[in-house]
């Protein structure tokens, strides 16, 4: 695989080829930024919002999960403000008729100067091998320092520009930095515009103003709007959370890059409500439990990074995006928002009902401040999906394609091989598949060679292959193959559930 291009290339086509996720309508010609999911990528992508909700839910007493509806009373995103606010600003390119996000094109932008500076770090690496210190480098190389000030200055003015709404300045910006459009290659730009970004749709049969419905674009308002619901019903105590994993839907201008950005998605959000003035505390510790629930997967951390915003929305007093490093560079994967008491009280101001809580240790009513977690399903699966992905040269000089998932994600847990399809080994193979079935995902497999049905397992991510032949007759166990290393061990029948148990889970992280 040469280049990141190539990278990205082939973690598309492994996913349509294994069934992870096809176009959709693909008989149609497909329908833009929209994807289905296939039989293997819907086991993934359930067991990532499984490992979120035991995480966020089932490990937290002080967290509930909800499942509202997509649909939602018209005002609710008057109050949000998103119908008056959640606009993308857009740019054409006059030659070759494309459109853009004038935000995006600068972020590009930055993103091709931080790139210069990885790879300067990288040649010095090289050359000074075990004795080079990342940290001494960037902070004294000249042409490091230099690209860091360029950078520096473009977040600066850009930050200053999109919090004055500027889009006047927001096209020079462009124009000054000598931003091309990638396909036409041209400075002709037009100026910039608003785009709203919501679905509109109608409810009922006859139309008018006030019948539109939006089709929800963030899952967290209908946390928001159920906040008494959930605090009277299940006598919740702040601080506390809820929970939500749905589909959002965002008319996305440039939607590229595969399921990174899409029309329909999935999100896991949860919105933790806290006593006023303890919300950055807990904002930290957000930061650090999302971060560790990220690591846990094994993932190295030099894969994730904390990106700060430059620019708050009105309503926050802090925010943070965890960025993961996908095959096109570090991107936001994850949102984190202290988000104050603006939710809850425009709520309260749109619906006229007071959204507020009595604290009785402090013998006082307010209105709580709210901590937001908010991840894409898509995208963790695109992260994960696509550091997974590797082609491997082995001792023999052959290759191999592997996709080595976190355990715990993996489609199918173990595969169930009998080494030859007579002496009864497929019907052993069928009692050891049947006595795990319940509590794993199997795959049994007895068609070609032992070699080629690794090969398979190994392109689907099955962390264990159990391979049954005539010793397993005699009562002399399975042997297990472990994927990434290759390495196999003769395990007893008996013991094979509490195996898998044990190899599946995530890893610790404090
Ligand atoms: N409630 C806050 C909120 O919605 P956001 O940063 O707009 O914040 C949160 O979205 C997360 O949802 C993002 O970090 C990303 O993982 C995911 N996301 C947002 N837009 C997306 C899109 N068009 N396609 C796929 N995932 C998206």
């Amino acid at each position: 695989m040469a280049n990141q291009e190539d990278i990205f290339k082939k973690v598309v086509s492994h996913a349509k080829e294994y069934g992870f996720i096809f176009p959709s309508s693909e008989i149609y010609d497909g329908l833009g930024a929209v994807y289905d999911y296939g039989q293997l990528g819907t086991e993934l992508k359930n067991n990532i919002k499984q490992y979120w909700w035991k995480a966020m839910v089932q490990y937290h007493e002080n967290i509930v999960g909800i499942d509202s509806a997509i649909f939602m009373h018209p005002k609710i995103w008057k109050a949000s403000g998103h119908v008056d606010a959640f606009n993308d600003p857009l740019i054409d390119n006059k030659d070759s008729k494309k459109r853009y996000r004038a935000d995006v094109l600068i972020e590009d932008h930055i993103a091709k100067i931080e790139d210069k500076i990885k790879k300067e770090c990288d040649k010095a690496h090289k050359r000074f091998g075990d004795a080079f210190n990342r940290e001494q480098f960037v902070s004294t190389n000249p042409r490091v320092l230099e690209h860091q000030k360029q950078i520096d200055e473009i977040h600066e003015k850009y930050a200053e520009l999109m919090n004055a709404n500027d889009l006047a300045g927001l096209k020079q910006l462009i124009l000054d930095l000598g931003i091309v459009c990638p396909i036409s290659g041209t400075r002709n730009w037009t100026d910039v515009r608003q785009f709203n970004l919501m679905f509109a749709t109608k409810m009922g049969s006859v139309e008018g103003e006030n019948d539109t419905l939006y089709l929800r674009p963030e899952t967290a308002q209908g946390i928001f709007v159920n906040f008494l619901n959930v605090q009277k019903s299940g006598r919740m105590k702040i601080p506390f959370g809820i929970a939500q994993i749905g589909k959002a839907f965002r008319n996305e201008i440039v939607a590229r890059q595969f399921i990174f950005r899409m029309r329909e998605f999935e999100q896991m959000e949860m919105q933790f409500f806290v006593r006023p003035g303890t919300e950055l505390e807990w904002f930290r510790h957000w930061k650090e439990e999302r971060l560790n629930w990220h690591l846990a997967l094994g993932i190295p951390a030099d894969k994730y990074r904390f990106h700060d915003h430059e620019k708050l929305a009105h309503y926050a007093n802090a925010a943070t995006d965890i960025e993961f490093e996908f095959p096109f560079g570090f991107k936001e994967l994850e949102g984190i928002h202290s988000r104050t008491d603006f939710d809850l009280s425009r709520h309260s101001e749109f619906s006229g009902k007071k959204l507020q809580y009595f604290d009785s240790e402090l013998n006082e009513n307010y209105t709580p401040y709210v901590i937001e977690t908010s991840i894409g399903v898509d995208r963790t699966f695109l992260a994960i999906f696509s550091h997974a992905l590797k082609e491997e040269t082995l001792e023999d000089g052959s290759t191999r394609t592997l996709l080595s998932l976190p355990p715990v994600l993996a489609p199918y847990k173990a595969a169930i091989l009998p080494l030859v399809k007579k002496d009864g080994l497929p019907e052993r193979a069928r009692e050891i598949m049947d006595s795990l079935k319940y509590d794993f995902m199997l795959q049994y497999d007895e068609k070609d060679a032992i070699g080629r049905r690794y090969r398979r397992q190994d392109a689907i991510g099955t962390p264990f292959c159990i391979t049954v032949d005539n010793d397993t007759l005699e009562g002399k166990g399975v042997t297990v193959r472990e994927r990434d290393s290759m390495k196999q061990e003769r395990i007893p029948v008996e013991k094979l559930n509490t195996y898998l148990h044990e190899h599946i889970k995530p890893i610790q992280v404090n």
